[in-house]
């Protein structure tokens, strides 16, 4: 908790988007392959988010003011977050994409966390929000990675971003206030093997995803595999480009403000930021 910004607030920004528009089968640059990739993440965060809210407040009652505060206003931010990824879903939908398949697949991995204790709940929230908060990061540090979205959804995405880079720290410092009296090898411990857990799944279930909305496209075999782990870990490489964040999560005293990104939720709301951002690929 020493390392979240004393003077950090995190503010709910109630915003929709894309509501009564068509999206476009590949709305991501005319890129089936971006538009996959894109899908598959956003056809977890309905129900992957809703359980990182039900994982951390389970904790919110033992814990101090601020951060009790702070678990409320993570609660809101990702409540909206679920209802837009829940609306860009149902335009994917409408644009073609049956993404059933996907979302049976987070019900079994849920179904399986959820037998767990709730600090184990906990940690796999703490990992998984880690993930979010550097893909936000690298999704607003390169232009590239949005590049050719339209209008509507690379807002959806940068909204989503800025939010997780600022509530990056609450399932952290719940974490650490619901494990005070560990050692502090038995923290890492747990932390380190929930990290590889659901990091190995998180690749795996994302590569699957894209795959299946691939096929959807009539792209298959070698060839989806090919486009899909160039797009992941060459170009744009979105992967590649957060590996080194993400082993920084084992480091001894790791907490996710020691690195303070602020910088690009001002950015992004800066109206320097309307002038750079790449405009919309069709009219
Ligand atoms: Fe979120
Ligand atoms: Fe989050």
């Amino acid at each position: 908790m020493a390392y979240t910004p004393e003077n950090l607030t995190i503010t709910p920004r109630d915003r929709r988007f894309g509501r009564g528009t068509k999206q476009e089968r590949w709305w991501l640059g005319g890129d089936p392959v971006a538009t996959a990739f894109y899908n598959a993440l956003s056809a977890t965060f309905p129900k992957g988010e809703a359980f990182f809210v039900e994982s951390v407040r389970a904790f919110r009652d033992a814990a101090p003011p601020k951060l009790a505060d702070e678990i409320r206003a993570f609660t809101t931010q990702e409540v909206m977050h679920s209802r837009e990824h829940v609306a860009f879903n149902k335009r994917a939908l409408e644009a073609g994409y049956d993404l059933s398949e996907l979302e049976d697949r987070i019900d079994r991995r849920l179904e399986f966390v959820r037998k767990r204790p709730p600090i184990v709940n906990l940690a796999a929230t703490m990992c998984l929000e880690h993930f979010t908060a550097i893909l936000a990061n690298q999704l607003l540090s390169n232009p590239k990675h949005l590049r050719g979205a339209d209008k509507e959804s690379g807002d959806l995405w940068r909204w989503h971003a800025i939010e997780e880079i600022e509530h990056k720290g609450v399932a952290y410092d719940t974490w650490l206030h619901a494990t005070k009296d560990w050692s502090r090898r038995k923290r890492w411990k747990v932390k380190a093997r929930v990290m590889l857990f659901t990091t190995r799944n998180f690749v795996v279930d994302r590569s699957r995803g894209t795959l299946a909305l691939l096929r959807q496209d009539g792209i298959t075999g070698f060839r989806a595999w090919r486009k899909m782990l160039w797009f992941a870990w060459i170009n744009p490489g979105m992967l590649r480009k957060i590996l080194g964040a993400w082993l920084a999560f084992f480091l001894p005293r790791f907490h996710p403000w020691k690195h303070d990104d602020r910088n690009l939720i001002r950015l992004v709301e800066s109206d320097y930021a309307a002038a750079i951002l790449p405009q919309p690929a069709t009219a």
